[in-house]
């Protein structure tokens, strides 16, 4: 079957591993079922498995891709949970030590067909295409707990999302501001920062400029090229969430400012299949839908792969199958 695999890790050119044609067809282990895809969406965890953080050499050629929409074997048109925990654990998957995502050691989606276990199917909605569907696995979700579940982000509040365009930052933007709350945003581009105001935020500021006050929560996937804005542009009391790091994870920790202010920094990671299922619904019953920036067939990912790289995207990139 046709499949966007990494074939080797390179941490400065990270294209140059990735590989796109024939591969063997999904093993189905017990309890698991095959997916047609139909649509996958890219994520920056796609172009950290190319430099070769978070996938093993040994697990190379791995299919690439965390996220799908797509058709069971029964017909039944389905959402794919992208977190594999261990089938004994019990509670919240996202705390299970064992747990991996879809293409770090199991094949991933970005491929004609992915073998998932079957308690990370959830019903598509009709409402929903598989486009929209697809993006909501892995950004979306990420995005839903960070502000619902660790942020505790309620109606009025000021929400400060560092960087406006990526998959995770334009999740934040909609679904904050869907729910109610005063959405800020930074980024480095005049253009994005339109973008954002045209999907919910308030106000949207140059990355690193002075917010005319102080926020409730801050929402971190930027990292070290933003840190220090985030801990200084918050209230006393305050919460920042962070779940990425794209520029780097050492910045100086302000830790000062943490105790003096007593602020609090929580981690978060992806969702549980709960939060999916939440997700979904707040998607189809709001009438939000994920910022797609394109759409492009399979067979062109490294058009898609390209765009993430060099930043030249607002919103999710999509690849139908
Ligand atoms: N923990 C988890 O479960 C989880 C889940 C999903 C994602 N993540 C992580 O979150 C990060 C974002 O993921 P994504 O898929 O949304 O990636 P993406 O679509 O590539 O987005 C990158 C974002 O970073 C901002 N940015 C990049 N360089 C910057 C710089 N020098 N200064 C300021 N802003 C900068 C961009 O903002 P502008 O272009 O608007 O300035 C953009 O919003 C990645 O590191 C990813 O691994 C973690």
């Amino acid at each position: 079957m046709f499949a966007v695999s990494a074939s080797s890790f390179d941490s400065e050119d990270p294209l140059s591993g990735l590989e796109t044609g024939d591969r063997p067809e999904p093993e189905v282990a017990d309890g698991w079922t095959t997916i047609e895809v139909r649509a996958a969406s890219l994520n920056h965890h796609d172009l950290w498995s190319l430099r070769g953080v978070g996938l093993a050499e040994d697990r190379l050629p791995m299919i690439l891709g965390c996220d799908a929409a797509g058709v069971d074997s029964e017909g039944n048109e389905v959402i794919v949970h992208a977190v594999v925990g261990d089938p004994d654990w019990k509670g919240d998957e996202t705390l299970d030590p064992r747990r991996s995502l879809l293409s770090e050691r199991h094949q991933g989606t970005f491929a004609e067909r992915v073998a998932v276990p079957r308690r990370n199917l959830l019903p598509k909605p009709p409402e929903l295409s598989f486009e929209q569907a697809a993006c909501l696995p892995t950004a979306w979700l990420t995005a839903y707990r960070m502000l619902f579940t660790r942020g505790h982000v309620v109606p009025g509040m000021t929400v400060l999302v560092q960087g406006a365009a990526g998959g995770v930052a334009t999740a934040l933007v909609v679904l904050a501001s869907a729910a109610g709350a005063r959405v800020w945003v930074t980024s480095r581009s005049e253009d994005k920062r339109n973008h954002a105001l045209g999907l919910g935020a308030e106000q949207a500021f140059e990355s690193g400029a002075r917010l005319p006050e102080r926020v409730d929560v801050v929402m971190e996937t930027v990292g070290e090229a933003t840190w220090g804005h985030s801990i200084r542009s918050l209230k006393p009391g305050g919460t920042l969430v962070v779940s990425g790091a794209t520029t780097g994870s050492a910045p100086p920790a302000e830790l000062g400012r943490v105790f003096f202010l007593q602020l609090s920094v929580v981690g978060s990671t992806m969702g549980t299949l709960d939060e999916l299922d939440r997700l979904v619904r707040f998607c189809v019953e709001k009438g939000v839908r994920p910022q797609i920036d394109k759409v492009v067939a399979l067979a062109d990912a490294r058009e898609g792969f390209e765009a993430m790289l060099t930043g030249n995207l607002a919103g999710k990139i999509v690849f139908t199958v």
